[in-house]
Formats: C-alpha cells, sequence, structure tokens
C-alpha cells in the first residue's frame, strides 16, 4: 500500500461577501452573496514511503491548501486522502503521531516560553520516549546549531533560528512523514544550505517521507528526485526530476581556465555557429553548447588544441530557469514526459 494516497482531491472555499458598513450588514442577513476558490481541483497522487517529493508552483497555486488538507487541517471538499491508512481530517489526532509539519510563514511553538520547554511539552503531549527524545535533542542541537538560543523564548528569535527549531520540534517524535511547506523562505543561504543539508539526511539516513513545497527551487535540487507541479489547483507535471531536465535544460556551460590566453580560440568560439562564448577574461573562457550536439569530451578536444588547461568544470543550467518557464506557459509538458517516470 502507498503511503500517502490522493484520489480526485479538491477543495473549494467558499467565502460570504459582505457589502461594507451598517447597510450592508443588514442586507446582509437577508441576500447572503458567495464568492468561490477553487483552490485544488481533483488532483490525484501517490507517494512511497521514503520518498522525496518537491510540491511546486507558482503563488496560489494551492500547495499550502493541499499540504493543509494532507495533515487534516482542512477538510476536502470532495475527493479522498488516506495517509498511512488514515483519514488525516477524520484522525487528526492519531495522524499527528505519523506526522510533522513545518509552516515557513507561522510558528508551531509557543511564543513566549523558552524552546527547550516547548520541546519538553512536545515530548509529553506526543509520549516521545525518554531515550528517543534525547537522541533526538543530542542530533538536532548538534546538526542544526540549536544550543545559541534553546533557552530563549520564540519571540526573541530570528527567522533562521525560528525555522530550526520548528524542524527540530516537528521531528521530535519520529514522524514517517514530514510536511514542510516553504521552509526555507527569507532565510540567508547560510541557513538555507544548513537546512537543506539536514533534510536531505533526514530522508537518506531516516528513510523519512518528504513533501517538500518550495519556492526555492535549488532546495528541490538538492533533497528531492520527484516533482509535482501544481498551477490553478490542477496538477501540470509529476515525474522525475531528471526527466524534466534532459528534455528541456539540455544546455551546458564549460568553464575552462588555461595557462596561457588562446585569442585564437576565442574567435573560433565567437565564429562557431553552435557554440556561444559566454565568458572571456584572461585566462578564463566560458563555452554555452547543447549537450543533444556535442559532448564534453569534443568540447575538451578542441580547447586543447589551442591551449594547455589548467582546469575546468561543466555546468547544467538550473532548474529554477526550466521551471520558471513551464510557469510562464513557454514549455509544453507532454505525456510522454510524463511517462517517463517509472518506479
Ligand atoms: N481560507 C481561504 N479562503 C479563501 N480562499 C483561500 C483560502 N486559503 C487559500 N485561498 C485561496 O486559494 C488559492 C490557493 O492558495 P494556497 O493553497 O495558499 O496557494 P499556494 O500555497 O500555492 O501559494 C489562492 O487563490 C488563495 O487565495
Ligand atoms: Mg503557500
Amino acid at each position: 500500500m502507498k503511503l500517502i494516497q490522493v484520489e480526485e482531491l479538491t477543495k473549494n472555499f467558499r467565502q460570504a461577501v459582505k457589502s461594507p458598513g451598517l447597510a450592508g450588514a443588514v442586507k446582509h442577513l437577508f441576500t447572503q452573496s458567495y464568492r468561490e476558490k477553487l483552490a485544488v481541483d481533483r488532483i490525484s497522487f501517490s507517494i512511497e514511503e521514503g520518498e522525496a517529493v518537491a510540491y511546486v508552483g507558482p503563488n496560489g497555486a494551492g500547495k499550502s491548501t493541499t499540504i493543509k488538507m494532507l495533515t487534516g487541517i482542512l477538510t476536502p471538499t470532495t475527493g479522498s486522502i488516506v495517509v498511512d491508512g488514515l483519514v488525516p481530517y477524520q484522525q487528526r489526532t492519531r495522524n499527528a503521531k505519523t506526522i510533522g509539519a513545518v509552516f515557513g510563514q507561522r510558528s508551531q511553538l509557543w511564543y513566549d516560553i523558552p524552546i527547550i520547554e516547548s520541546f519538553s511539552l512536545i515530548k509529553d503531549i506526543y509520549e516521545v520516549p525518554s531515550d528517543v527524545y534525547k537522541r533526538n535533542m543530542d542530533r538536532f542541537t548538534e546538526m542544526l546549531g540549536l544550543a545559541e538560543f534553546l533557552n530563549l523564548p520564540t519571540r526573541k528569535l530570528s527567522l533562521g533560528q525560528r525555522m530550526r527549531a520548528d524542524l527540530a520540534a516537528a521531528l521530535l517524535h519520529n514522524p514517517k512523514i514530514i510536511y514542510l511547506d516553504e521552509p526555507t523562505i527569507g532565510l540567508d543561504i547560510s541557513v538555507k544550505v544548513k537546512i537543506r543539508q539536514f533534510i536531505k539526511e533526514l530522508n537518506k539516513e531516516q528513510g523519512t517521507t518528504i513533501v517538500l513545497t518550495t519556492h526555492d527551487l535549488e532546495d528541490i535540487e538538492d533533497i528531492c528526485r520527484r516533482l509535482i507541479i501544481i498551477d490553478h489547483g490542477r496538477i501540470l507535471y509529476d515525474g522525475s526530476l531528471q526527466a524534466v531536465k534532459d528534455s528541456f535544460a539540455r544546455e551546458r556551460t564549460f568553464h575552462v581556465q588555461l595557462k596561457e590566453e588562446a585569442p585564437q580560440l576565442a574567435h573560433i568560439i565567437r565564429q562557431h555557429p553552435e557554440m556561444i562564448l559566454e565568458e572571456q577574461q584572461g585566462r578564463q573562457l566560458s563555452i554555452r553548447f547543447d549537450r543533444l550536439r556535442f559532448t564534453a569530451g569534443e568540447i575538451l578536444a578542441l580547447v586543447m588544441q589551442y591551449g594547455e588547461i589548467i582546469d575546468f568544470r561543466i555546468d547544467e543550467p538550473r532548474i529554477e530557469q526550466v521551471i520558471r518557464k513551464l510557469y510562464d506557459g513557454e514549455l509544453e509538458l507532454n505525456q510522454q514526459l510524463m511517462g517517463a517516470y517509472n518506479r
């Protein structure tokens, strides 16, 4: 059985619209009018134990609404969700023992009490055995660098500290699944890297299933093999990250450092109809090419004809650029690509 099974899941928000002022309030008593928002529209997917899945899409796509239904915070309008044999919105308490959740926009910790006290309360609420608690606290403190602020209340923490504390809190009871809704939003790069590393290890070493929504597409390259793209409440793509890259990210950039300047080489690349000289600074060159047109070996051989190589590196395009184009409708995903994902 799949760990997470979602079928034809829909969430339609229905909000009463009020006219302003007293007249509006009185009128409201008699004639209710509603505004509807179809936030999630008949989505289906399933996730196996141990997978790390990136759930991405532009603002307002329906990501957080999906996560809230998965965690049991929201009740679906129609469709079904089963998580580890439970229906989250009907069995919230039991479901809570299986899952952890981190919402980048809002802390789950008590505002006014020291972090360490919050952790201790969570230990009691979730009935975490003392040895498990101690082991996890030691590990999290070390990996996430919690020691310096364990005695401070949440309200005194920086955003990066708060996020690390929230992450630890969500994992104290060793959940099978962790839902992370924009866990790196607004963080500086050093904290992001730390959090990514932590999540990655959690998945690799503990086998914890990860569902990650993020705006920061660098997060997903680091952590996830599978990608689900949602827009306007509909799933646009569900498949491997690599398949998307292979199809849409064919460009490679060859960066090379030569022993001496090689003006002739630069000239040849500039003249070449299928190569682009990205950058040249003295003995450094960057050459862009299509990996289906040339192999890296061919580029290397060409460069070696004109100069002695001291160092080189080949860059792939960032998935960031590819997915932006998908959102903007510049690329069309086809069924074949979806089918390329075989598990
Ligand atoms: N409680 C709510 N009431 C009404 N509309 C909502 C509510 N929550 C979210 N929405 C709307 O549903 C859509 C999806 O929101 P959300 O799931 O938060 O998107 P995302 O997390 O992908 O940015 C948006 O148009 C949002 O304005
Ligand atoms: Mg959101």
